[in-house]
């Protein structure tokens, strides 16, 4: 099968390899002409573990190629695949100008009777948008629109890509669900789940998954709060709620707060979407308030700690959204970082894959440090904000010789409490100021 990926971003690009991968021969087209240059020269641009190895395999072999040109790749194409951002416009609403140039480009350069599939996350309504449009304004009777939302997470993408949890396809067309499972084809095979369904379903599936996971995290970080209020164990707490098979013990681990490219923009879009059929998403709305002062709590209990902000030098260890990728896109740790300079704090940064992505954003309002003890160095706290393996294994002799003050908020919980007291250093986790002996 000939596949054309418009859009290489997270996931156009793990989407093209996996496709690959599959035997499937895979264009991946972008706007982006740096960002096509530096692919064609075999850079991956994107931190993505496993990647490379399936990138190099399928480039060599000949199966994965890189253009900046889509026309020429869509034209001899039989699926389209659109993977474009749709990032939240300032009210809240999903930005689909990237979606529709797509589609224009689709539309003017299009022969009839491809199937073009929607990976982006798009608001109810879109997929069939697409659809009148294409058959309207383009005449492209034959051509084909599915609905396939992606639910891969960064980090973790490679695997999710070729373990999918589910493929949810939204189509009326028996014709598109055939080109659907020759594309899946290996995992089709296997006892991957397919969820066929309209393409208001699939979209609203997409939107429902991510809002009610970001309710869960939001869920735990109330409850966190207040185990610290009254002096409980929030893992102990998670732990026995996960054992409820009713509710899974996954993503109930405290933080900062929940952030990256989807969870808060998908859950404005759906509150958004209520709005639109004048229904008022009270809960997610309420998730996307709580969540915001999770971060701002997160600075505020530093405050308490540390007496006063003002003037002070903080090692901030962490600045993408969650381990295992280099995308600070609503990052939480940023956030905390913004709450920080805001009140005076002097912030010494440290992330062992994104500073170039947060330097887009923090400019040079912080400073960046490569190595992390040296990020530490004169600081008067240090404050965990991602949770990179590298900072479970922090050596507490060497924090505690580096630190000028003595206090450590790990707003991960990444380390063990007892042995950061016994080094002497004062430590505040979220959700851990137990006194017992769990
Ligand atoms: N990142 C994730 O973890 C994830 C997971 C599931 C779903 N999604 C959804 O997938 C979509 C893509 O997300 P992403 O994180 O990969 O975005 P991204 O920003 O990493 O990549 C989008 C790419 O599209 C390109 N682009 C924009 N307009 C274009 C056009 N007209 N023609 C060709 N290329 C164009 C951009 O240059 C960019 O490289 C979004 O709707 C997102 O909500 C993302």
């Amino acid at each position: 099968m000939l596949i054309s990926v418009i859009g290489t971003g997270y996931v156009g690009l793990v989407s093209g390899v996996g496709l690959a991968d599959f035997g499937h021969t895979v264009t991946c087209t972008d706007i982006d002409g740096e960002k096509i240059k530096s692919l064609q020269r075999g850079i991956i641009p994107i931190y993505e573990p496993g990647l490379s190895a399936y990138f190099d395999k399928n480039v060599r072999e000949g199966r994965l190629t890189f253009s900046s040109s889509p026309p020429e790749t869509l034209e001899k194409c039989d699926v389209i695949i659109i993977a474009v951002g749709t990032p939240s416009r300032d009210d809240g609403c999903c930005d689909l100008q990237a979606l529709f140039a797509a589609v224009e480009t689709i539309g003017s350069k299009g022969p009839d009777g491809k199937v073009v599939v929607i990976k982006s996350t798009v608001p109810v309504g879109t997929n069939r948008k697409v659809q009148n449009i294409l058959r309207e304004r383009y005449n492209l009777t034959e051509t084909l629109v599915v609905s396939n939302p992606e639910f891969l997470r960064e980090g973790k993408a490679v695997h999710d890509f070729f373990h999918p949890d589910k493929v949810v396809v939204g189509t009326d067309s028996p014709r598109a669900r055939e080109v659907m499972e020759e594309m899946y084809r290996p995992l089709y095979l296997i006892d991957t789940p397919f969820v066929f369904c309209s393409f208001e379903t699939a979209e609203l599936v997409k939107y429902a998954n991510n809002a009610f996971l970001a309710t869960k995290i939001t869920f735990i970080n109330q409850v966190a709060n207040l185990a610290d209020a009254v002096g409980a164990d929030v893992h102990t707490i998670a732990k026995a709620m996960g054992m409820d098979g009713r509710i899974s013990p996954k993503f109930l681990h405290p933080g900062p707060g929940f952030g990256g490219s989807c969870f808060p923009k998908d859950v404005r879009a759906l509150v958004q979407t209520g709005r639109e059929h004048n229904l008022d998403m009270s809960l997610a709305r309420e998730v996307l308030s709580a969540n915001l002062a999770q971060s701002a709590f997160m600075a505020t209990k530093l405050e308490r700690l540390l007496g006063n902000l003002t003037g002070k030098t903080v090692a901030a260890l962490g600045l993408a959204f969650k381990a295992e990728t280099d995308d600070v896109r609503e990052s939480p740790a940023i956030a905390v970082i913004e709450y920080l300079i805001e009140r005076g704090v002097n912030v010494r940064a440290h992330d062992p894959q994104a500073i170039e992505t947060a330097r887009k954003i923090l400019g040079e309002r912080v400073t960046y440090h490569e190595d992390l003890y040296q990020a530490m160095e004169g600081a008067d706290a240090l404050i965990i904000l991602t949770e990179w393996n590298t900072y479970r294994v922090l050596h507490v002799e060497r924090v505690k010789d580096a630190l000028r003050g003595n206090v450590i908020l790990d707003t991960r919980n990444v380390l063990d409490p007892a042995a950061v007291q016994a080094a002497g250093l004062v430590y505040e986790g979220v959700g851990r100021s137990f006194k017992g002996s769990e």
